[in-house]
């Protein structure tokens, strides 16, 4: 049996992690400013992250929603307090897509109504009804093809309005991410965001915050629509949460009541998910990772911005995109196979840092230096 072929890959094989380092099977050592697109929120192997899995693995690692598992309000109790949403109730599933298919079908439930409103370069997953949101035709089979999802420029207040004038009475959810991933990492403005919320308690339509990238921290507050002094209905999360450790969630407004049997997974919330995320969540208080993020991330923003060669530095805290010229398209590929840095991409030519949230200003300075040295190497080959 072979392995089903969707992924381009790089020819790298990665056997060893600790912090913001891996190591491939020679023993050569790369800066990873990608987390595994986002994953890797503590670092590689952190001690305590390690420690509490196995203990949890030595006492049990999984039984299914059939019985008590206090682990499970233990992560309510502390992602309420970490997140600053104490009211809100949690529900646990298994990656983003899923964590985005319930929040848009809980608020169809919700209000009954079956539009929803998306932006265009969204990216919520690939499941059904997150891949119907999702702004990208290749993805989409279909199957998965409906008429209740209408596609919004980004940004555009006029269209939004417009757009809720026209479906009176039947746009059941908005989703948005605060900040577009893999559309490029653009900020969604927060007048934009406070749009939104004003329309959808005009219209009791549901608020859903996509934070499975650029939440958890990531940006220096626990969810980057937090910048724009908002609270939305539903909150979903993954990537960051169980350090690689396969965990979601979609964090609930007390406003919408839980109905036996509405919701419902086999593995979501298993003991041993609970206990990665848990064993986050107490690094990043211990540690203050948000607070770490804000700094680094700020400073390299500000140094990137420093680079006349760059188009565009977009993003907050640690998640940050550089967009470069058309000419500077091969920059990644340099970072990855001549100074062993890894960094995520966007189309058409950004690059994409989503490090651990405690990476050091040493290691910033490292790529920082790679940078500029490989931008240094293009301009004497372009001028040549
Ligand atoms: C904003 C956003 N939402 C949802 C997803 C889907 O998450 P998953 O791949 O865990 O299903 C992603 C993945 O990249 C994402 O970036």
């Amino acid at each position: 049996m072979k392995l089903f072929d969707v992924y381009p890959i790089n020819n790298i094989e990665i056997v060893k992690g600790k912090g913001s380092l891996v190591y491939d099977e020679n023993g050569t050592e790369y800066l990873d400013l990608y987390g595994g697109h986002a994953v890797i929120s503590i670092g590689h192997t952190h001690p305590h992250y390690v420690e509490r899995l196995e203990t949890q693995l030595h006492q049990i690692g999984f039984y299914s929603n059939s019985i008590e598992i206090p682990l499970q309000q233990e992560l309510a109790t502390k992602l309420g307090h970490v997140s600053g949403k104490e009211d809100y109730q949690l529900f646990l599933v298994n990656s983003g897509a899923e964590a985005n298919e319930n929040a848009l079908k809980l608020a169809s439930f919700y209000n009954g109504r079956k539009k929803i409103i998306a932006f265009r370069k969204a990216f919520h997953g690939r499941t059904s009804l997150a891949v119907a949101v999702t702004d990208n035709p290749k993805i989409v089979a279909p199957v998965n093809e409906t008429d209740n999802v209408i596609f919004l420029p980004w940004c555009d207040e006029a269209a939004l309005e417009q757009a809720f004038a026209d479906n009176k009475d039947q746009i059941s959810s908005v989703i948005i991410e605060g900040i577009q991933g893999v559309g490029g990492i653009q900020v969604a403005t927060e007048s934009f965001l406070r749009k939104i919320r004003t329309l959808c308690d005009e219209n009791n339509t549901v608020f859903i915050a996509d934070s499975v990238q650029c939440g958890y921290g990531r940006t220096g507050k626990f969810y980057s629509h937090d910048f724009a002094g908002i609270n939305a209905d539903i909150y979903s999360m993954a990537k960051g949460m169980g350090n690689g450790f396969p965990i979601g969630a979609i964090s609930i407004a007390p406003k919408i009541k839980p109905v036996y049997y509405m919701l419902g997974t086999t593995f979501g919330g298993n003991h041993l998910a609970c206990a990665a995320a848990l064993a986050v969540l107490e690094v990043m208080e211990q540690d203050k990772l948000m607070q770490n993020a804000a700094e680094v991330g700020g400073y390299l923003i500000a140094e990137l911005n420093k680079f006349q060669e760059v188009k565009e530095v977009r993003g907050r805290g640690l998640m940050i995109g550089i967009e470069l010229p058309e000419e500077l398209a091969h920059v990644k590929k340099e970072l990855l196979f001549k100074h062993h840095i890894f960094t995520g991409e966007a189309k058409p030519n950004v690059i994409r840092l989503l490090p651990a949230l405690n990476l050091t200003k040493a290691h910033a300075d490292r790529f920082l230096e790679a940078f500029t040295t490989v931008l240094k190497a293009s301009a004497v080959v372009s001028h040549s």
